[in-house]
């Protein structure tokens, strides 16, 4: 039997699996993706470290235990030999008290591996968050993104609203 993931199954949108390239997975990240080439996709996004496996399974576990609050899916192209995670995205779900107890999306850490990209993954990653943002329930799907990245979230059917503000610690 397939290992459980970070969510259900039936949070993963069937639309998407459907258009994936043949051999192409859609599927919540697992406890087993310390060595999937995961870390190496978040690679392309920015630092990540010199993670452990122990720290990986400690950051897992306790992700799991958020409930229905933080999606992480991978597209794994189980065409290569091991299958290899080439892309990646995150949903976190905001409950608010305003607008009657609404929920928002949050989308983070999308990434698709240097050698896949052009192929529409990112395209799908979005779609398959925002998938998940509907099914929770959330009224609206929010990013930040860099000036360079904004063609690609217009194609994704974002818009550009407001501005960011940032406090490093
Ligand atoms: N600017 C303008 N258009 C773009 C860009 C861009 N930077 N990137 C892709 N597009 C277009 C594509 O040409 C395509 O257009 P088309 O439908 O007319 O053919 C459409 O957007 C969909 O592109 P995909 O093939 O789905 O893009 P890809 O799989 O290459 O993924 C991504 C795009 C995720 C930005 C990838 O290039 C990547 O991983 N980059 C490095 C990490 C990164 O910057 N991640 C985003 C950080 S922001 C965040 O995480 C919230």
């Amino acid at each position: 039997m397939a290992e459980e993931g970070l969510f259900p199954a039936n949070l993963l949108s069937p639309e998407v699996q459907s258009v994936l390239p043949e051999g192409y997975k859609l599927r919540a990240l697992r406890r087993s993706d310390f060595d999937t080439g995961f870390l190496d996709c978040l690679r392309v996004l920015t630092t990540v470290g010199e993670i452990g496996k122990e720290q990986f399974e400690e950051r897992y576990e306790w992700l799991a235990k958020q409930g229905d609050s933080y999606f992480i899916l991978v597209i794994e192209d189980t065409n290569a030999s091991p299958p290899r995670v080439v892309g990646t995205g995150a949903l976190l779900v905001e409950r608010k008290f305003i607008h009657n107890l609404g929920s928002v999306g949050h989308i983070e850490d999308i990434a698709v591996a240097k050698d896949q990209q052009g192929k529409k993954l990112g395209l799908r990653i979005i779609e398959a968050l925002d998938y998940i943002a509907s099914q929770t329930g959330c009224y609206k799907t929010i990013l930040d993104c860099s000036e360079h990245n904004e063609g690609f979230y217009v194609k994704c059917g974002f818009r550009r609203v407001g501005l960011e503000m940032a406090h490093y610690h």
